[in-house]
């Protein structure tokens, strides 16, 4: 049976993630610091998830702990790491850089060099699509677009584990792939992203800060749609030492059809608060997947609409309404 690290693993898609794994017949030891960046309650209930899979072991352990990690290593012989734990959101990093720095780039760094030279056949990590900063033409693409221009602290530190990921790969030939996740949604999503927020605030009657005049265009992807090409990827064998994937839905909507959609689903009118769109967002994001159809033959198969209603029928019953 292959051994599978997940770090992040009682965060969003961690949890996810490592519950397929599980069901793929991988055995699965996740790790993570349970931080308060958001309610711990929530990554504890994740983890709950998870308590019948025999194959499936928790461990609280931070990445930047290098002592900690090299006993891991030690004791145990992976054949993958699936590296998600880090500091998310891009609004954050105006009032705690530090833990950009730490949680993304010192952590990346941390495993890295920790598992530098413990034969993994695969290292796949969570890059970004903000990485693309405030590029013009979509769909964005790996192969033609530049991303030496974020516009924000978690871009910066998500583009700089790219680069400390292509020296580890080039260096000592460990084979690493980086994934740029498009805004990822689905049931158990995390609590400072639009979706959960939007649905929170129509729920409570609460006004919504509603940004850009809800002309902002994002890739909203179906987290199981995420899930699914990360485990197909661990299957296959990777194509170079050094490979970057976007795994999006390649269909991009407004903001306001999201707030439209989630009105809907949830029969509650919105209270809208018009403001200027933050420093650090971008405009759009639009993810250019042939080249994982190619590789994978990923399909993403989730609209919209579905995967919201699945995510507002989690919301519903976590919350008993
Ligand atoms: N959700 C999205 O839309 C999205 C989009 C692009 C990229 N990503 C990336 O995907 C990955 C997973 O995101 P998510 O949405 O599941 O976020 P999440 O915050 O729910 O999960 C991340 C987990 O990592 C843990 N963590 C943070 N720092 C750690 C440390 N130093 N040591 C151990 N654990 C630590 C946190 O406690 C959390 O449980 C992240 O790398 C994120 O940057 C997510």
């Amino acid at each position: 049976m292959s051994k599978v690290l997940v770090t992040g693993a009682a965060g969003f898609i961690g949890a996810h993630l490592s519950k397929q794994l599980c069901l793929a017949g991988f055995q699965v030891i996740g790790i993570d610091n349970l931080n308060t960046y958001y309610t711990p309650q929530l990554k504890k209930d994740r983890l709950s998830t998870l308590e019948n899979f025999d194959s499936f072991k928790f461990i609280e352990m931070d990445i930047t702990d290098e002592v900690a990690l090299q006993e891991l290593a030690k004791e145990q012989v992976f054949d993958y790491v699936i590296h998600l734990a880090a500091q998310p959101g891009v609004r954050y990093s105006f009032e705690d850089p530090h833990s950009y720095i730490q949680n993304n780039y010192v952590g990346t760094f941390t495993l890295l060099n920790v598992f530098k030279d413990k034969n993994l056949k695969h290292f796949l990590m969570a890059s970004s699509s903000s990485v693309y900063g405030n590029a013009l033409d979509a769909p964005f693409a790996v192969a033609t677009h530049n991303t030496d221009h974020p516009i924000s602290l978690y871009a910066a530190t998500k583009k700089g584990t790219e680069s400390l990921a292509h020296t580890y790969a080039h260096c000592f030939g460990l084979p690493i792939t980086a994934l740029r996740f498009f805004t990822v949604y689905g049931p158990w999503g995390r609590p400072d992203m639009a979706v959960y927020k939007f649905t929170d605030k129509l729920y409570k009657g609460e006004t919504i800060d509603y940004y850009g005049d809800g002309k902002p265009l994002r890739d909203y992807t179906y987290v199981d749609d995420i899930v699914t090409a990360i485990v197909k990827l661990t299957q296959t064998a990777p194509q170079s030492n050094y490979n970057i994937f976007n795994i999006g839905n390649n269909t991009p909507e407004t903001v306001a059809t999201l707030i439209n959609t989630l009105e809907e689903l949830t029969s509650q009118k919105a209270k809208l608060n018009p403001l200027p769109l933050p420093p650090g967002d971008v405009d759009k994001t639009c993810a250019d997947v042939d080249p994982l159809k190619q590789h994978i033959g990923f399909h993403p198969a989730t609209s919209l609409k579905k995967g919201l209603s699945q995510f507002v029928n989690w919301y519903k019953q976590y919350y008993n309404l």
